[in-house]
């Protein structure tokens, strides 16, 4: 595995987890959830919170394309798979990884309201809100990060680091030139 230190651990991920769905959950009660996954990243944060959520939640999963595959955030997004049908009237989380630059999650925010939900919120595991290129701040979060490129707990660098248990920064001597 790639040169890393650790900066949130397991315990600290599993606490917020439960927290962010005590919100949810007090704030949409008895309404069914649909929750939108951007994948990959953010399966292994969508498989721990939904588990603690009390109403009924139906999940999607979307994929984006970005151009460029290192540690820097390109400008270019476009949808790459979605197996969203049907959102009209729902009340729709987009959860996603890490909110960095915003170019994202602001480009799937505006394909998905097309769908004409009902409401739709956005929350991410990590903010990186020192990047941001675009006005976006979550509805939900769970830890702001500084900018360092982090893997694990579901983040990769170059397609490893998913199934780290905690969340690292990678070691700048791992970047590719
Ligand atoms: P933007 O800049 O569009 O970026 O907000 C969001 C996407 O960029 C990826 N990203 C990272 N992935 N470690 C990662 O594994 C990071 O530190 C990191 N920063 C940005 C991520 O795929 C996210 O969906
Ligand atoms: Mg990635």
């Amino acid at each position: 595995m790639y040169k890393h230190k650790v900066l949130i651990t397991e315990d600290q991920i599993i606490r917020r987890v439960e927290e962010l769905a005590l919100e949810l959950n007090k704030q949409y009660g008895e309404k069914t959830l649909d929750v939108v996954c951007v994948l990959k990243g953010a399966t292994i944060f969508m498989a721990d919170l939904i588990r603690k959520l009390n109403m009924p939640v139906r999940t999607h999963f979307v994929q984006v394309s970005t151009y460029g595959t290192g540690s820097e955030s390109s400008g270019t997004v476009s949808l790459h798979f979605s197996t969203v049908a049907d959102l009209l009237d729902r009340d729709v989380i987009l959860l996603e990884d890490i909110l960095d630059t915003g170019i994202t999650l602001d480009y799937l925010l505006k394909h998905l309201k097309e769908k004409k939900p009902r409401s739709i919120q956005v929350c991410v595991l990590l903010d990186k809100p020192t990047k941001r290129k675009v006005n976006l701040q979550p509805h939900f979060r769970g830890f702001e990060i500084p900018d360092e490129f982090v893997i694990g707990y579901g983040l990769d660098y170059q397609e490893l680091g998913r199934n780290l248990r905690f969340i690292a920064a990678l070691d700048p001597s791992e970047y590719k030139p």
